[in-house]
């Protein structure tokens, strides 16, 4: 163990066996970040053939498409309260079966509002998992991987999405949606099995008094005496505040001011624009000029592999550059490249070379989300909520992802069509630039910092730009 110049014991996971159980565990934990992509990749590929076999409308197809963001909405605000009364593990097993029981029940769907009761529960799954995962993995990380490892959720969130845009192009010359539908239920049945060796959080464990249980898994997950002492310490801590959850929030005005920054970091990072091209990436390359269903579907599939590409960059940097470095170079490079290709709009694009600009920047556009908006918020909205509050805070920025999630996805057609197709993407570009100065008068840098000195920070008053380092 080190001291840091704070006093505090620094987490490392000393001996590599520790390492080598802490990694593992996150990386079972994190899966549930898979769940979370296959269903935001998996819908763009089925829903044609959907609306063929069942012929459905516009109107329809819609609410078949959003019903899974409104279930998750509402899962990540139940799982709140779940998650703090049975615990973070039998949540996310919860979360996995109903995963895998909805996938089943969609894939069988014998009329369309059956696929949407379907979606309605997948939906809950997700924000379910999407909730508890980077919670959990913040809660068992040792400090010094905390970023690292809560990124592992958001690159799963990435492989899922390219694993469902792929398995759409396969499934796509047969038009078998019920396959497309169905065989996420697999991946969701390994979790299930996987979560079944995880430890529980040790600082669940200690809220619920269980003291003597949360030693032995912080013995496992640490591998030395001294920080597991510290560390208990200091939860014990922060469990002597009177209120929790609700209460908290109506009493402690430090604590509404977490809970409105993390709404606040996820509004941000669904207004960067990311799931407009998830959604509708397809439609952008026609804009771009690609006009064959063939093109779209690769061009979809290179947009996920740009996606999980990217995001191991905010993995290697994270821990060492720290948070707020990383949000500013991504929020610039994301302006950048939706200003030129609103330019290019706007211009016209004619031929083979504007083509390929015009799918570059959107390319570009992808990897400055994936290395930066993309994990960073999950991470710096599990860090910065204090222990008494954490599931309410977290429960409620996650709700707003999904909500503004819905929001953008469902506003994209019309702002193409009433804004003009330049002025949509510039909207876009504006509001890019626009978060890097909330990022600097608000948002504040956790690298390297323990939860408990961040949670001191807040509740001491101190701006919230300097709750962290
Ligand atoms: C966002 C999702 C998005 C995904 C793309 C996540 O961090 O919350 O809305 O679809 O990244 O990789």
């Amino acid at each position: 163990m080190s001291a840091t110049p704070h006093g505090l014991a620094a987490n490392h996971a000393a001996h590599p066996h520790t390492r080598f159980h802490v990694v593992l565990t996150s990386v079972i934990a994190a899966l549930a970040g898979l769940l979370f992509g296959l269903d935001i990749g998996v819908i763009s590929g089925a829903l044609p053939f959907i609306a063929k076999q069942f012929h459905v409308g516009d109107q329809m197809q819609e609410w078949i498409v959003s019903s899974m963001m409104v279930g998750a909405a509402f899962g990540a605000l139940g799982s709140g309260w779940m998650a703090k009364a049975i615990g973070r593990k039998p949540s996310l097993m919860i979360g996995a079966a109903l995963f895998a029981g909805a996938s089943a029940l969609c894939s069988f769907a014998w009329s369309p509002e059956v696929l949407i009761g379907g979606r309605v529960l997948l939906g809950i799954a997700v924000g379910i998992a999407s909730f508890t995962a980077p919670l959990y993995l913040s809660e068992i990380a040792p400090r010094t991987m905390r970023g690292a490892l809560i990124s592992l959720h958001q690159l799963m969130v990435t492989v899922g999405i390219l694993a469902a845009f792929l398995s759409n192009t396969a499934f796509s010359g047969s038009g078998d949606w019920r396959w497309m539908l169905g065989v996420i239920a697999f991946p969701a049945v390994a979790l299930l099995i996987g979560l079944l060796f995880l430890p529980r959080s040790p600082r669940w464990l200690m809220s619920k008094g269980r003291n003597e249980e949360a030693e032995k898994v912080l013995d496992r997950l640490r591998g030395d005496r001294k920080s597991v002492e510290t560390e208990m310490r200091e939860i014990a801590d922060q469990l002597k505040v009177e209120f929790q959850g609700w209460g908290l929030f109506r009493s402690n005005s430090n604590f509404r001011r977490s809970v409105w920054l993390g709404v606040m970091l996820q509004v941000m990072q669904q207004l960067t624009g990311i799931n407009v091209v998830m959604y509708y990436a397809p439609r952008i390359f026609g804009l771009a000029g690609y006009g064959s269903a063939h093109d779209q579907l690769w061009g979809t599939v290179i947009v996920g592999v740009v996606n999980v590409a990217s995001t191991f960059i905010a993995i290697g940097l994270v821990d060492r550059w720290g948070r707020k470095p990383i949000l500013y170079t991504g929020f610039s490079v994301m302006a950048l490249a939706l200003a030129t290709l609103g330019a290019m709009l706007h211009v016209g694009i004619t031929g083979g070379t504007s083509q390929i600009i015009a799918v570059a920047m959107l390319l570009i556009f992808i990897a400055g989300f994936a290395m930066s908006a993309g994990p960073m918020i999950w991470i710096l909205c599990a860090e910065i909520q204090p222990i008494k509050g954490r599931d309410f805070g977290i429960a409620a920025s996650t709700f707003v992802n999904w909500v503004a999630n819905t929001i953008a996805g469902a506003t994209f057609l019309t702002l193409l069509n009433t804004l003009g197709h330049a002025q949509t993407f510039w909207l876009y570009a504006v509001m890019n630039a626009a978060f890097i100065l909330l990022t600097i008068w608000l948002v504040p840098e956790t690298k390297g910092v323990s939860l408990e000195q961040i949670e001191r920070k807040l509740m001491a008053g101190e701006p919230l730009r300097r709750i962290g380092q």
